[in-house]
């Protein structure tokens, strides 16, 4: 298997990040116990873990592809796909969820169409479950990539998505909070 397997998932990564774990995979090959820094180094790379990255990395480091997909599906830290434009969070730790984090949830799935741990087909966003966000006074919080949202109510938080959708960046300037 030639560079051009790796050469040919590059479309939306950086060339400096690629040459860093290509030389990540020449250093590393021969070294025991060298397949979890790989699959970082290539999430690193790639944003996720491109499946022919693991069939390029299975050859290198002689681990049956089959292996290496069950090592990616033990650790949450690693992903098989891209993550979306916008990363959702929705808090479900326990001050969220008495002030209703189950409802929210239930409005962002209905707004947005994927559940958590999944990605809308339009790569716009990828919802994620947290345990905390750490800003339990404004629960129910949810964060949408850096921006904390809190006091959500279902009607809120439809305006908030709703901004997102308009793709305007200065709407994401402002607001932090619902008051
Ligand atoms: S429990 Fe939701 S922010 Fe802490």
């Amino acid at each position: 298997m030639s560079e051009l397997v790796i050469d040919k998932v590059q479309e939306t990564t950086r060339k400096e990040d690629i040459q860093n774990f290509k030389i990540d995979l020449i250093r590393k090959r021969k070294q025991s116990g060298s397949l979890i820094p790989l699959l970082q180094s290539a999430q690193d790379s790639y944003g996720y873990i491109p499946e022919k990255i693991i069939y390029y990395i299975s050859e290198l480091v002689n681990i049956p592809a089959a292996d290496i997909y069950g090592v990616i599906t033990f650790y949450s830290q690693f992903r098989l796909k891209p993550l979306g434009e916008n990363i959702i969070r929705i808090c479900e730790g326990t001050a969220c969820h008495v002030n209703g984090a189950k409802s929210i949830l239930s409005v962002i799935k209905d707004e947005i169409g994927v559940d958590v741990d999944e990605t809308t087909e339009d790569g716009k966003y990828t919802l994620q479950s947290v345990a905390c966000l750490g800003c339990c006074s404004l629960a129910p919080v949810i964060m949408i990539n850096d921006e904390t949202f809190g006091n959500l109510t279902a009607d809120s938080l439809k305006k908030v998505l709703k901004n997102y959708q308009k793709v305007e960046p200065s709407l994401h300037e402002h607001s932090s909070t619902n008051e």
